[in-house]
C-alpha cells in the first residue's frame, strides 16, 4: 500500500466510530494492506532495552493490538518492538460502548475500554503462533471482577511469560476502578514480588501513570529497584483534561496523544533523576523530534499509539528515519549516547 492509498484509507476510516475504525485498520494490516518496509534499522538506531536487543528504539504501545492478533503484521511496519495486551486471566467485555473518542482538534483520544480482551489463553495461543523478527511483549492486566487483582498479574505472567520478550505490569490504567491504588508502595511491592516469583527469565517492566507527584515517583523508583524491575514505562494515559478544545473533552477515561506529551515527558525526566533502571518514554509522541525529546529526557526507548490513529502506520517509518537523522545531526553515534542528555530542560 502506498502513502496516497493510506491517506485515503485513513479518511475513510474516520467516517466510522473510532473503535470500529481501529478494528478495520487491524484487519487491513493483517491482510497485508499496510506500508511494510520490515524493521528499519541502522548502526545508530540499534540499541537495547534492559538487555533486550531492538533494531530501533520506537515501539507500539499497549492497547493497539490488545488481543495479539496483528503482532506479526505489525512487526513489518518499521517498528523496533511491540507490546500486545492488556491480557487478563479471563476474557472480559470491558466497559459499555461508546468507550473510545477521537479528539481531533487536540490530536488526542480518550478511552475507557476497561481491559476488554480475549483472555490469556486465547492471547497465548496467538503469541505462540505468531512469527515476529522483533521483540514482542505483553501488557498484564487484572479482571474487573477478580477477588485478588494483584494475583491476576502473577497468573497472566505465569501463563504468558514463556511466549514473550518482556511483560509489563500495568497498574496505571485509569479505566478499572481502584486499579491505580495498586501503585501505592506496599501494594505494589507485594504485587511485583508475586510476578517476580513466576517470571522465569522474562524481563518485567512496570508502567506508571502521568498523574503522580514527585514523592510518589520517588517511592515507585525505590519499589522498582527493591523488587528487581527491569524497565519502567512512563507513562500511561492521564485523567487531566487541561487545555482541551474538542467537544469530547468531558468524556470519562484516559487521555492520550499530543496534550499528554509535556506531562508524560516531565514525569519521565523526574523519574530518571531517581533511578538507574532503563526507562521507556510514552505519551504524545507524533514526530521524530518528539521521540528524540523523550530519549534526551531520559528514555532508552519510546512507544506510541494515538498519533498512529491520525497519521497511519507509515508515521512509524518517518519517525524512525527522522530520529536517525537527528542523532546524526547532533553527533551521536548511537541512541544510547543520547539518553538523558537533555533531561534538565524537563525538570
Ligand atoms: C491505551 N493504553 C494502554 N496502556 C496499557 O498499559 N494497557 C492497555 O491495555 C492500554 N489500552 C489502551 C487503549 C487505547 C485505545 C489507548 C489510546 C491507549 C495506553 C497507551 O499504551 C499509552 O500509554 C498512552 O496512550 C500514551 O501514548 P500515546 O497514545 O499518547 O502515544
Amino acid at each position: 500500500m502506498n502513502r496516497t492509498v493510506e491517506r485515503i484509507g485513513l479518511a475513510a476510516l474516520r467516517r466510522f466510530d473510532p473503535e470500529t475504525a481501529h478494528a478495520m485498520a487491524l484487519r487491513a494490516l493483517r491482510s497485508g494492506l499496510a506500508v511494510a518496509p520490515g524493521p528499519v534499522t541502522s548502526d545508530r538506531l540499534k540499541t537495547d532495552i534492559a538487555g533486550m536487543a531492538v533494531p530501533n528504539p520506537i515501539g507500539i504501545a499497549a492497547g493497539f493490538d490488545k488481543n495479539a492478533e496483528s503482532t506479526a503484521a505489525l512487526s513489518q511496519c518499521g517498528i523496533g518492538f511491540v507490546e500486545a495486551g492488556a491480557a487478563t486471566p479471563l476474557p472480559q467485555p470491558g466497559n459499555p460502548k461508546p468507550r473510545l473518542f477521537r479528539l481531533t482538534e487536540d490530536a488526542a483520544a480518550i478511552n475507557r475500554f476497561g481491559f476488554n480482551n480475549d483472555g490469556m489463553h486465547a492471547i497465548g495461543a496467538r503469541l505462540r503462533a505468531a512469527r515476529s523478527n522483533i521483540p514482542v511483549g505483553i501488557n498484564l492486566g487484572a479482571n474487573k471482577t477478580s477477588d485478588d487483582r494483584a494475583a491476576d498479574f502473577a497468573t497472566v505472567m505465569a501463563h504468558l511469560g514463556g511466549d514473550v520478550s518482556f511483560a509489563t505490569v500495568n497498574v496505571s490504567s485509569p479505566n478499572t476502578e481502584k486499579l491505580r491504588d495498586l501503585q501505592g508502595p506496599a501494594a505494589l511491592a507485594a504485587l511485583l514480588d508475586g510476578v517476580m516469583q513466576v517470571r522465569g527469565n522474562t524481563p518485567v517492566f512496570l508502567k506508571i501513570a502521568p498523574d503522580l507527584s514527585a514523592s510518589e515517583i520517588a517511592d515507585l523508583a525505590v519499589v522498582a529497584r527493591d523488587t528487581g524491575v527491569d524497565a519502567i514505562i512512563a507513562t500511561n494515559t492521564t485523567v487531566s483534561r487541561e487545555g482541551l478544545r474538542s467537544p469530547h473533552a468531558a468524556q470519562a477515561g484516559g487521555l492520550s496523544g499530543q496534550p499528554l506529551f509535556e506531562r508524560a515527558t516531565r514525569v519521565l525526566a523526574q523519574l530518571s533523576t531517581q533511578t538507574d533502571i532503563p526507562l521507556i518514554g510514552v505519551g504524545g509522541v507524533g514526530s521524530a523530534e518528539q521521540a528524540y525529546a523523550k530519549i534526551r529526557a531520559g528514555a532508552s526507548a519510546v512507544q506510541l499509539y494515538t498519533a498512529l490513529v491520525y497519521g497511519g502506520l507509515s508515521l512509524v517509518t518517518d519517525i524512525v528515519r527522522g530520529l536517525d537523522d537527528l542523532l546524526a545531526r547532533d553527533g551521536f553515534a548511537s541512541v544510547s549516547e543520547a539518553v538523558g542528555t537533555g533531561r534538565d530542560a524537563w525538570l
